[in-house]
């Protein structure tokens, strides 16, 4: 089965080709990222309008690099929620009309089943799976039973992980997007004792998170001359409450195999701490390219959600919820 995914829910507008959900044919991302630079966050409105300009080219690119005509495909998947509204319509539309024009099967992807199903592209993970969803959006963590079967068992009560990088990288005066820049200004100091910053909720029971106190904590505390330090503390804050909590998760369900997706997921410090804390169980992290957003991930999730929908069904959902 040969889908191409869509996928426009934030500022990164991508299209896939993908078979059988594990063999990509082709994976085309285009970012506005560059354009939110200057504001230090996402402006939605600029991001869909970029989204306008590049969803043709990008669908027609991931065709080309596939070698594949439309007449090729089995069916299309889009991204179909939770994200940005402006940026969503640009996908679903787009897939809508090229359903209705190719005469294929559309089927609507929640983003959040895109990052979980990102583990699938290279490998497949035995179930029931602990799940860490780490994005500019969310953190949350699920417990996955079967291919559609998942259950929320904690998530953050403020800011996503991925919010804490991109805030506290502004206070640091870190270019947008905060987690690459953070990340890359720690490398130097990965060996430093790093305590400066509290670990919100590290010893709580349950399984949530809390980062605004973070941010609120380095605006007070922040030492201006030692800017590399400064991000090696903030990641490695938010990094241990991650592991923590993945880690007692693990305990208490027992699972067979951990998973952990989203943009956060392609930090390097987070991958590091995972693949030495997490013991008797198999560690899935997607490459980093299908961390961060991207269609494969999309068009892989469709192939094992085969959720087959008349395109007069489909619509934008900007707060569409996994459970
Ligand atoms: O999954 P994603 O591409 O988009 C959403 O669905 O939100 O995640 C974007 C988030 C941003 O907050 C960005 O700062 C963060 O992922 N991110 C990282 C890294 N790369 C991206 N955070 C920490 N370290 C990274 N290397
Ligand atoms: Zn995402």
């Amino acid at each position: 089965m040969i889908i191409l995914g869509i996928e426009s829910s934030c500022d990164e507008t991508a299209a896939a080709i993908v078979k059988d959900g594990k063999k990509i044919l082709s994976s085309v991302v285009a970012s506005s990222a560059e354009l939110h630079i200057k504001s230090g966050g996402i402006i939605p409105e600029a991001a869909a309008r970029k989204q306008i300009e590049s969803i043709i080219p990008v669908i027609k690119e991931s065709l080309a690099e596939a070698n594949l005509k439309p007449a090729d495909l089995d069916a299309i998947a889009v991204t179909e929620g939770p994200g940005l509204i402006g940026s969503l319509l640009v996908g679903v539309e787009a897939a809508k009309t090229l359903s209705f024009v190719w005469k294929k099967p559309i089927i609507p992807v929640n983003h959040l089943w895109g990052h979980i199903y990102a583990a699938w592209i290279d490998n497949t993970p035995n179930l029931p799976a602990v799940v860490l969803i780490v994005s500019g959006g969310h953190s949350d963590i699920f417990l996955m039973k079967a291919e559609t079967d998942i259950k929320w068992i904690g998530g953050t009560r403020d800011d996503a992980a991925g919010e804490a990088f991109d805030k506290t990288a502004r206070l640091l005066n870190l270019p947008y997007p905060g987690g690459p820049s953070i990340s890359k200004e720690a490398e130097s100091f990965k060996d430093a004792k790093l305590t400066k910053y509290p670990r919100p909720l590290i010893d709580s029971t349950d399984f949530d998170f809390s980062f605004s106190g973070l941010k609120t904590s380095v605006m007070r505390n922040l030492d201006k001359e030692n800017i590399g330090k400064e991000a090696a503390e903030v990641q490695e804050a938010i990094v241990d409450v991650l592991v923590e909590k993945t880690k007692r998760a693990v305990g208490k369900f027992n699972p067979k195999s951990v998973i952990v997706s989203g943009g956060v997921a392609a930090n390097k410090r987070l991958r590091e701490k995972l693949e030495k804390d997490i013991k008797n169980v198999d560690l899935f992290i997607p490459e980093i390219k299908y961390c961060t957003d991207n269609a494969a991930m999309i068009a892989t999730a469709a192939y094992y959600l085969k959720k087959e929908t008349p395109w007069q069904e489909v619509s934008a959902n900007p707060q569409l919820t996994l459970v």
